[in-house]
């Protein structure tokens, strides 16, 4: 079966990331590559662990001479999607152009991120939530654009915060609808169901 050529990027414990491994393998495909921007993290462990190539490519210099490697990345291997999991990096325009460039003017990056947006973006988003006690919070699935968690939203899903929970039953009933919601999601895609535009080959590296 021909599916789309999916890259996850991720910076830390790799929970979603993991998750989206094991969903692409139940669906009798793979996850091309796994890419960290940071060292000595559980994503690479796990998707070692599951036998998925992976990428490390620090921020040692400036963001667009960092960004270029990581592009490099993506043509080489012809990447349609890109998922975001736990990734805690701002996407240049400049790289979003490229991609879209390349997928005939498609967004086809995507994130992960825990909380109904708009509200509660950027980091910390659960312990913000948690803090302030809100009856509920839940999970956003969004494309990507240059802003912070700003990008057209295409799923959520409240989750309830009960009263006396503690942050950390909270935190583990938070992981578990993202990792179904993304998962659903990344079906979706390599279903058909969400149509992909395909990389357009024009570049050389
Ligand atoms: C996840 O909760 C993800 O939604 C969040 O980081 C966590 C990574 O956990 N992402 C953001 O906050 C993006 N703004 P993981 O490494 O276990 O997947």
């Amino acid at each position: 079966m021909k599916y789309p050529r999916i890259a996850v990027f991720a910076s830390g414990t790799g929970s979603n990331a993991e998750s989206l491994m094991k969903k692409m393998k139940d669906l009798g495909c793979e996850i091309e590559f796994v890419f960290s921007d940071k060292r000595d993290v559980g994503v690479l462990e796990k998707a070692l662990r599951l036998g998925v190539k992976t990428y490390l490519v620090e921020k040692t210099s400036d963001r667009a001479t960092h960004e270029e490697e990581v592009l490099k990345l993506v043509h080489r291997h012809r990447i349609d999607w890109i998922f975001l999991a736990g990734y805690m990096r701002l996407i240049s325009a400049s790289f979003l152009q490229t991609l879209q460039s390349h997928h005939q003017g498609a967004t086809q990056i995507v994130n992960i991120h825990p909380s109904l947006l708009p509200a509660y973006p950027g980091s910390q988003a659960m312990e913000r939530a948690f803090a302030d006690q809100v009856p509920h919070s839940g999970i956003t699935v969004h494309f990507v654009d240059e802003g912070m968690d700003t990008g057209k939203i295409i799923m959520q899903e409240q989750v309830a915060l009960q009263k006396f929970e503690s942050f950390s039953d909270f935190k583990m009933k938070m992981h578990s609808v993202e990792h179904r919601l993304y998962g659903q999601f990344l079906e979706n895609v390599v279903t058909g169901k969400i149509p992909t535009l395909s990389y357009k080959e024009t570049v050389e590296c």
